[in-house]
């Protein structure tokens, strides 16, 4: 039985006080996401931008008030940490990390191994055949060291390898894989565990929300290396979801059987775009996705955070990247709460009631 699930006569009870003690809805609409979190037990969490957290005050007041976890958008990734070979520039990620703490805010660290946002050095080495696999290896192996060393003790989870799979399930073509064989994802857990054994070490990718080919490779994947004593301790579910897609199947049924294996599971970069332009019903269905996806985690005993790609439209990756679409996040460009932002305030005002899963 879940730790979160109550007999029926005291939620009978609960329901009861409800309608008695709990301020009414404008009062509670009133609490920032972080205070309802808490009582659900979970983290809530959004990416980061350096650049907007440095000259935007609505933007930083906004980010310490709604959030108790944050990720950096990009200046933990290693072509932001070590831009030239051996020259490590942390100043933008300590900063966010400073903030962190000044806030009793959680970190997410993202992300240790990825196929982009590689150093021009790294990528031209291997491309033009000056970095071989031993060396390449070597470098791999320094930089988890070098990253996880730097902020040990102060990073609660980190997305050590970052999207290695491909949709149908194959290993993701990249220069780890081609030039270091599938090994280099085990070395890479064990090299950030040396590095602090504290932080918990994730495993993250996008099209993986549902029960499909790609989330079952994973699955496999952290069986065998749990099997093997490899410190896979967790599964990152991003979350970036279109609406017209529509909503992943079973996705509370794929995050708990990665805690039948002993996991902590996670959604990690939440965003649900739409074609533009937004429309009243495009934003209902938005609301739904999010919601949808806030439950799947509430209804899974370590679901432990659920962060969101970024909270307002303003400085949102998605219409950068994908052509013609937006309106991805909780706030629109002028931070005004969208129908989104109210249905994951109500998601985590609700709480964990429903709790199934390993
Ligand atoms: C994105 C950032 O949001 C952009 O600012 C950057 O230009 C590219 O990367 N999956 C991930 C994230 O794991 O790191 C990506 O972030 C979005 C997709």
């Amino acid at each position: 039985m879940s730790r979160f699930r109550m007999p029926a006569a005291v939620a009978a009870l609960g329901a009861g006080l409800l309608f008695t003690c709990v301020p009414a809805a404008s009062a509670q609409s009133a609490a920032p996401l972080r205070a309802l979190a808490d009582r659900a037990h979970v983290r809530i969490g959004t990416a980061v931008d350096m650049t907007a957290l440095a000259d935007d005050s609505t933007y930083r007041a906004t980010t310490g008030r709604e959030f108790s976890s944050v990720t950096a958008e990009n200046v933990m990734k290693w072509e932001a940490v070590e831009p030239q070979r051996g020259a490590y520039d942390w100043t933008k990620a300590d900063a966010l990390v400073r903030f962190a703490r000044q806030h009793g805010q959680a970190v997410r660290g993202h992300t240790l191994v990825w196929h982009n946002q590689l150093p021009g050095w790294l990528t031209s080495g291997v491309a033009d055949g000056s970095i071989g696999a031993a060396e390449l290896r070597g470098i791999l192996r320094r930089h988890i060291i070098a990253e996880v060393g730097h902020f040990k003790g102060r990073i609660h989870q980190w997305d050590v390898v970052n999207e290695v799979f491909d949709d149908d399930g194959s290993p993701r073509d990249s220069i780890w894989l081609r030039t270091l064989g599938p090994s280099y994802i085990a070395d890479a857990f064990r090299w950030a565990h040396a590095a602090d054994p504290g932080a918990k070490l994730f495993l993250n990718d996008y099209n993986v929300e549902g029960v499909n080919a790609k989330s079952t490779a994973y699955y496999e994947l952290a069986r065998t290396l749990r099997a093997q004593g490899v410190a896979v301790q967790g599964f990152g579910v991003q979350g970036h979801l279109g609406i017209q897609y529509g909503f992943p199947g079973d996705v509370a049924g794929n995050l708990a059987r990665f805690e039948e294996l002993g996991m902590e599971t996670a959604f990690t970069e939440v965003d649900v775009r739409m074609v533009l332009p937004a429309d009243a019903a495009k934003r209902a269905t938005q609301a739904a996705y999010f919601r949808g996806l806030l439950d799947a985690c509430l209804a899974t005993r370590h679901c432990t955070s659920f962060t969101v790609w970024g909270y307002t439209d303003r400085y949102s990756w998605v219409p950068g990247v994908f052509t013609g679409q937006g309106a991805a996040t909780l706030l629109d460009e002028d931070f005004t709460p969208k129908p989104a932002y109210a249905a994951v305030r109500d998601g985590l005002a609700a709480g964990r009631r429903a709790v199934s899963g390993a």
